[in-house]
């Protein structure tokens, strides 16, 4: 009390009061802006592809994240013509201060697989974007990857949407990102536990380089695989497509004729609509609640002859312990095997298809 007289202060129980409402004040306003000052920072590993193009404008659009860099692999489409189409993205969003650089060629060990056949001879639903403004970083995509992480330990979340070859080089190349936890998280799209979509086992990206793929999984690193699983209960829908129609803007245009190109696409097919794969990884990086999530011990299948690229995932956990007995193998027991990704296993679809709309309408 004294010390208050001193500075100034004759009515206590009013400066109390103040200072309470002041506190609150500060409270309320930090839970307000608590989301937008903690931004996520992610890196975004990509093969552009229509689906990519989803994701990267939802990413940009969302101010949960903060791209500090794009890294593009060949996938989809060429590695060439994936920096194109990243280029033309990120200069179509007025976005040429984040970092867009080449990475791989080809996958680790074979023959790349392009698909125009699902994306469009350009890879971006046959659209022409305006050539880019902004320029490539000269930089090698998975030493950028390093550098990046190196430089903010613990705070940056890999989000690859591509086959895992860029992810894996920047591993191999320097395995100290690893431990630590110095990358924050993997969040990639790919795998799946239920059969896949380029063949009855494999889903597409983990396919086009398994080998990169198994690196990944096994790194050590805390890992989420959004698998076929999200992308095909989350179908883009007349329904989604009606609404992003309703508002106009360069972002929103370019996103209104992709996602009619696959709804187009799907319907083709007999389809509802178009499976969100690509988007379903950033959503669940914005908002970690649309997703249910088991931990499993998932491994890729490298030389299965009708299983080459499968993620074999450990629903529980655990494998019997065979003993050699003499001319047989005897069952002792049986070993616990420790979870090495959380696998998305259900998604609020509704929930995650408003989230894009709405950020694609700059809501
Ligand atoms: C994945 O394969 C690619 O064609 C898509 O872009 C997505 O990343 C889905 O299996
Ligand atoms: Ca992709």
């Amino acid at each position: 009390m004294t010390i208050l007289r001193l500075v100034g202060v004759s009515d206590y129980p009013r400066f109390i009061r103040s200072v309470s409402c002041l506190l609150l004040v500060i409270v309320l306003l930090t839970a307000l802006t608590g989301p937008v000052l903690a931004a996520k920072k992610i890196i975004l590993d990509t093969d552009p592809g229509t689906d990519d193009a989803l994701a990267l404008m939802l990413a940009l659009n969302s101010q949960e994240l903060d791209v500090r860099a794009i890294t593009v692999v060949p996938g989809n489409v060429t590695a060439a013509m994936g920096l194109e189409n990243a280029l033309r993205m990120v200069s179509l969003a007025n976005r040429c201060d984040i970092p867009v650089a080449a990475g791989a060629q080809h996958p680790l060990f074979q023959k790349l697989i392009t698909a125009e056949f699902w994306h469009g001879k350009n890879g971006l639903a046959n659209i022409e974007l305006p050539p880019s403004k902004c320029k490539v970083d000269g930089r090698f995509g998975p030493d950028l990857i390093v550098q990046l992480v190196h430089a903010s330990p613990d705070e940056i979340t890999l989000v690859p949407v591509g086959p895992l070859t860029n992810i894996a080089l920047a591993v191999e190349k320097d395995p100290s990102i690893v431990p630590l936890v110095l990358v924050k998280e993997v969040i990639l799209m790919g795998g799946s536990i239920n059969g896949g979509n380029v063949n009855a086992a494999a889903e597409a990206n983990i396919y086009n380089d398994p080998e990169a793929a198994q690196i990944v999984f096994q790194a050590g690193w805390p890992l989420t695989m959004v698998g076929l699983e999200i992308g095909d209960k989350a179908l883009f829908t007349p329904k989604y497509l009606d609404e992003l129609g309703q508002t106009r803007g360069p972002i929103n245009d370019f996103i209104y004729s992709v996602t009619k190109f696959l709804v187009d696409l799907s319907a083709t097919f007999g389809a509802a609509g178009s499976p969100m794969y690509d988007p379903s990884a950033v959503a669940v990086a914005i908002d970690a609640t649309l997703v249910k999530v088991k931990e499993m011990h998932v491994d890729v299948e490298t030389r299965g002859e009708f299983t080459r690229g499968e993620t074999v995932a450990n629903r529980r956990n655990e494998v019997e312990r065979n003993v050699l007995h003499g001319d047989r193998y005897v069952i002792e027991g049986v070993d616990k095997v420790k979870p090495n990704a959380k696998v998305c296993v259900d998604v609020d679809a509704d929930r995650f298809l408003q989230l894009f709309v709405s950020r694609i309408r700059g809501k």
